[in-house]
């Protein structure tokens, strides 16, 4: 089943390969929960998802408690009228306004789909800041969140970021991470933040909690570009390389076929 938000990296497409490294386990942990491609086409007993953005978090949380009823709840949003240049600024306003997470979390859906090219950025006051996308028929994806709400029941949602659920994880815990891919080119400055607002650190850090779990016998299996850079983090891990076309990104650069890895620290 497709996830039922775009989401930049997505993994649908290559889930087949991560489920191939991913060891049984009684829980599914990911910490870069996004869109759930790989929580959405797996079959773990239980799942931890969690994500530093609270929009996410809050939105999967109220389609687990009320399925039907919170998908009948936004779908009048996507209606024709709505589906215009000053009804998406009014909707986008709102939602940067309001208190009311029921509504934000409807409205967020609503841009995702209506949204340019369904990207997820805010500006350093933390509002919303994509624009309108100018879709013919945006799609009211009612079958996927009914879908999710289902296999939703299994998971428990956090809005956190990785190094607090990476030390939570305990024995039998199987962790699946997908952080902000570090840039492709090399010429970005060593001490400056990738895309996504991930600091190289953050990506050496990331690389010392999954050797630590892997110590502990709790098995990592990490995603990112194929760079130099990622092999020199990730070493002791086992590699898996391959290509894959990405669509999301308006930048030229990624939407030529990049080489991608899978590490697997166990
Ligand atoms: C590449 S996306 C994950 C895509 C996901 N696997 C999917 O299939 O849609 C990376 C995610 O990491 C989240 N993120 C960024 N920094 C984070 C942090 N420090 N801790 C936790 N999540 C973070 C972003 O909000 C984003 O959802």
């Amino acid at each position: 089943m497709k996830p039922f938000l775009k989401w930049a990296g997505n993994k649908y497409k290559i889930v087949e390969r991560i489920k191939a490294l991913l060891p049984p386990g009684q829980r599914l942990v990911e910490p870069f929960v996004g869109s759930g491609a790989l929580f959405l086409n797996t079959d773990y007993p239980r799942y931890l998802l969690t994500d530093a953005n609270a929009d996410l978090i809050t939105l999967y949380q109220f389609l687990q408690a009320e399925g039907e009823a919170f998908v009948a709840y936004c779908r009048p949003l996507f209606s024709p009228e709505n589906n215009d240049k000053d009804r998406y600024y009014a909707l986008r306003d709102e939602f940067n306004s309001t208190h009311d997470l029921r509504r934000k979390s409807a409205i967020f859906l609503y841009m995702n789909k209506h949204g340019y090219n369904g990207l997820c950025r805010y500006n350093m006051k933390g509002g919303f800041n994509v624009p309108f996308g100018r879709y013919k028929r945006p799609y009211f994806p009612e079958a996927e969140m009914l879908y999710f709400h289902q296999k939703s029941q299994s998971a428990t949602f956090q809005h956190g970021d990785f190094r607090d659920v990476m030390e939570s994880c305990v024995l039998n815990d199987v962790v699946y991470c997908d952080p902000p891919y570090v840039p492709l080119s090399q010429t970005a400055n060593f001490t400056g933040y990738s895309s996504g607002g991930f600091s190289w650190d953050e990506q050496k850090l990331l690389a010392e909690k999954a050797r630590e779990l892997a110590s502990r016998n709790i098995p990592v299996v990490i995603s990112n570009h194929d760079t130099d850079f990622v092999r020199e983090i990730y070493t002791t891990a086992t590699f898996t390389e391959f290509y894959v076309q990405r669509y999301i990104s308006c930048n030229g650069e990624n939407r030529a076929k990049a080489a991608e890895l899978l590490a697997l620290f166990s």
